[in-house]
This record gives C-alpha cells, structure tokens and sequence, in this order.
C-alpha cells in the first residue's frame, strides 16, 4: 500500500493537513532535540521528510522503512536509509541515542512488539517520540473532526493521491486508534519510562515522549 502512495506522498500530506504537518515535524524534532553527533533512527520514515528536519541539528539520523517505494520517493534527499521491519530491526541493542516515529505506528502489525524492538535499539537512557493522530480534546472539535474532516479524506484524496483507497483506510485506522492516555499505557507497558504526552492542533495529533529506563 505504501509503495502505491510512494509518489505523491509529500504533497499530498500538505494537502490533507492544510500544511500542518511541517509544525507537526518541527515539533516532533523539538521534542526529541537531537544533538550534533547523536545517533538517531527515524522509524518507519517514509520519504526521509522528517529525517531531514532531524539532520538539520547535526546529529547523525537514519531513515528506516520496509516500503521501498517510500524510501526511493525521498532519495533527493540524500540521507542514510534503511530497508527495515520494525517489528525486527537490523540493528545492535542501544546503537541509536533517540528514535522517532511520525505517523507509523499506528499502521504497525502489533504496536507493542513495535514499541519494545525500539527500545532494544535505544540505549539506556535515550529518547522515544511518536507523533501520531489521536483525539482531539474539546468536544465541537472532536465532533466536526470526526464528521466531516475524516469524511472528506477520502474525496480529496482522489485528486491529489496516486493510490485514493490508501486514504481510505488512513480515515478508518485515525477513528480505530487509542486516544492520549491509552497509547501512554501502551508505551509504558512496552519497556518505556517516563511516558508525557503534549497536543498539537487540539489533539488531532499527540506527542508521546519517553525514556528508556537505566
Ligand atoms: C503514514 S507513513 C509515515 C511516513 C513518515 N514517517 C512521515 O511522517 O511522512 C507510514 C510509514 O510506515 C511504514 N511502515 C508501516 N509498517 C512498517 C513496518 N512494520 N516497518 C517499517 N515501516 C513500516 C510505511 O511503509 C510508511 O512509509
């Protein structure tokens, strides 16, 4: 599905967000804050656009996803990219300092296998963020969120997107997914401390931070 929506990705991510999702990546960078000469994975990275908000800091980023379409749509950019699973990452225990995830965990087979394979990555002390869509916090929000924004995907979708029906399923799988606080018990469960979560747009999307215990 993911190789079908290869080409036309990244705009048709500005589209449907209305361009919101450059300070949704702005801020996931801010909430990760890698350093220079950190090591940082960016899981299920797509096209690499949010490793690349990443390496803007200096610090030594790789793009991991198993679509090699995503991965091809974003070689101009030049980065260090990764054919992975993360359910079974070609990585050694605690090689990375910080891992992100934008907009891929919700589409992982099993979220907690996910969430503990990166923290096998991650070593003692380092940093998770996922910035995922969630629920928005206030109800005429939520309401108009659910009625008519997620109605409209699929529509406007099949203007601008190579693969429509993929827009589809991104509706369904935004409706079926946890809220804030049972992803923050989720993660917690799967090997993470100190899990915090912060809204962004009112809650259509949340950032999860947390570490991983010494
Ligand atoms: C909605 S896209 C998000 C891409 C990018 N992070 C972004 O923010 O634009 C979801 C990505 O997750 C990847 N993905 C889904 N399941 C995966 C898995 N098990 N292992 C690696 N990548 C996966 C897909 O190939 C796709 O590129």
């Amino acid at each position: 599905m993911f190789d079908a929506v290869a080409r036309g990705y990244d705009r048709t991510n500005t589209v449907l967000s209305f361009g919101l999702d450059r300070r949704w990546r702005e801020a996931t960078r801010r909430a990760l804050a890698p350093v220079a000469g950190e090591r940082i994975l960016d899981l299920a990275a797509g096209t690499g656009v949010s490793t690349a908000e990443f390496a803007r800091t200096g610090a030594h980023c790789v793009a991991a996803d198993f679509s090699l379409g995503m991965l091809a749509a974003g070689r101009h950019r030049a980065l260090p990219m990764v054919a992975a699973d993360a359910l079974r990452l070609p990585f050694a225990d605690g090689a990375f300092d910080g891992v992100a995830m934008l907009f891929g965990l919700r589409n992982l087979a099993d979220t907690s296998a996910g969430l503990r394979e990166m923290a096998r990555v991650v070593r003692p002390g380092g940093r998770l963020v996922i910035c995922e869509f969630s629920t928005p916090t206030r109800q005429p929000l939520r309401a108009a969120y659910r009625r008519l924004a997620l109605r409209a995907v699929p529509p406007v979708a099949r203007t601008v997107a190579s693969s429509p029906d993929a827009y589809v399923y991104l509706a369904e799988s935004i409706l079926a997914w946890p809220d804030q606080r049972e992803l923050a018990t989720t993660i917690a469960e799967s090997g993470w401390s100190e899990v915090t979560w912060r809204d962004l747009t009112g809650g259509i999307v949340a950032l999860h931070h947390a570490r991983k215990p010494h």
